[in-house]
């Protein structure tokens, strides 16, 4: 039968879509559900079970409580920094002049935090305070530079004017894109202008972490109000000199400030369980990693009844006590 009405034509074709779509959607739902996830307990852990009744064990941090993250680990009162292989190389950044450029990076996946430093500080600072071996335990990929002149990188220092191109080759050259910088102080003069440069480099990142950074002078109200980039101002309670940083910061409209309590100028090296746990739920609200805590050869039903064992003796274990944890530092602390 050959059916002349458009209206006719239109009418079976919508049929026939319908009815492709409806097999389409009950084929995916089905093979979904023979990789569902199994949930095993109320700790955000679940077991993925493959064909040779292998268990995936995967931790999923804090998927349920949209609030406060975790709060660290702390032992003795010190913070349990885990141990985590950092891996420490040179690479050549074509400028002006060549740069060899020391990085320590750390951690697997696709969402990146880039480290920058202080006028007396390096990368060394973030491995000595633990910030690296966190954010890899927390599921980041996290690369701490070295700035031109500084810890083991090559000098020339890089001009104030050529700041915002210097960073931007180092991005490219590290393939970066969909990350966070983290900067305080003096790497403002790189941060600040590599932000306001243009709306491409916006696009990349995913979040600024200024720690009361130098440079803010040099752009207007105008330019703050232009920034669309999730920021955290960190500041230290006690640093009195970058109060007018804050003030040009805060115009940013997505941004909010955390003042570190009794923390000098840098305040992560005063405070840096403050510093660590609210880096932590900072970037939480930007992308939340999920990171794979163990693959273990042994049948489901087993894997099962020890999961619960692993997250307790897990070193990225997670603990929903905030208040707990935060008393216990306080009293051990106090000793
Ligand atoms: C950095 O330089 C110092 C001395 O200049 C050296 O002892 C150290 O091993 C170097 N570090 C790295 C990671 O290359
Ligand atoms: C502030 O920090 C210093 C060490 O940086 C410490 O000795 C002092 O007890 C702290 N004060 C308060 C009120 O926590
Ligand atoms: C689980 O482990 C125990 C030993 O720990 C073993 O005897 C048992 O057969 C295992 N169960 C399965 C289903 O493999
Ligand atoms: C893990 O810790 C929780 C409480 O923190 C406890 O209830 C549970 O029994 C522990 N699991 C194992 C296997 O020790
Ligand atoms: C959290 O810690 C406090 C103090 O140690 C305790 O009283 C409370 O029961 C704990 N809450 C949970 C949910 O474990």
């Amino acid at each position: 039968m050959i059916v002349r009405s458009p209206f006719v034509k239109l009418v079976i074709t919508g049929v026939l879509i319908f009815g492709v779509v409806v097999i389409a959607l009950n084929f995916i739902s089905y093979s979904r559900n023979l990789n569902d996830f199994e949930f095993i307990d109320d700790n955000n852990a679940y077991v993925i079970p493959n064909r040779d009744g292998d268990a995936l064990i995967r931790i999923k941090a804090d998927v349920k409580s949209n609030s406060k993250p975790a709060t660290l680990y702390l032992n003795n009162g010190k913070m349990d920094i885990p141990e985590v292989r950092i891996r420490t190389y040179m690479i050549s950044i074509n400028h002006v002049q060549d740069h060899n450029i020391l990085i320590r990076e750390v951690g697997e996946g696709n969402f990146n935090i880039l480290l920058l430093h202080g006028q007396s500080f390096s990368s060394k600072t973030w491995e000595n305070i633990g910030t690296l071996q966190y954010l890899a335990s927390w599921g980041y990929r996290a690369f701490a530079i070295d700035l031109p002149g500084y810890g083991n990188s090559s000098l020339p220092v890089v001009q104030e004017i050529e700041g915002a191109q210097w960073l931007t080759r180092l991005i490219r050259t590290l393939r970066l894109s969909n990350f966070v910088i983290i900067s305080p102080s003096m790497s403002g003069r790189f941060s600040i202008p590599y932000i306001m440069q243009s709306h491409t480099n916006q696009q990349l990142i995913r979040g600024f972490i200024p720690i009361s950074p130098v440079g803010t002078n040099n752009f207007q109200t105008t330019d703050y109000e232009k920034v669309k980039i999730p920021t955290l101002i960190v500041h230290g309670e006690r640093d009195k000199k970058f109060q007018s940083a804050i003030q040009s910061l805060k115009q940013i409209p997505s941004s909010q400030i955390l003042t570190i309590k009794n923390a000098s100028h840098a305040c992560y090296i005063d405070q840096p369980l403050d510093f660590h746990n609210e880096l932590r739920q900072f970037l939480y609200t930007v992308y939340r990693p999920i990171y794979i805590e163990q693959y273990k050869q042994r049948s489901l039903a087993n894997a099962t009844s020890s999961s619960s064992e692993n997250l307790n003796t897990s070193q990225n274990k997670i603990s929903s006590n905030l208040t707990s944890n935060r008393k216990h530092f306080q009293s051990k602390q106090s000793i």
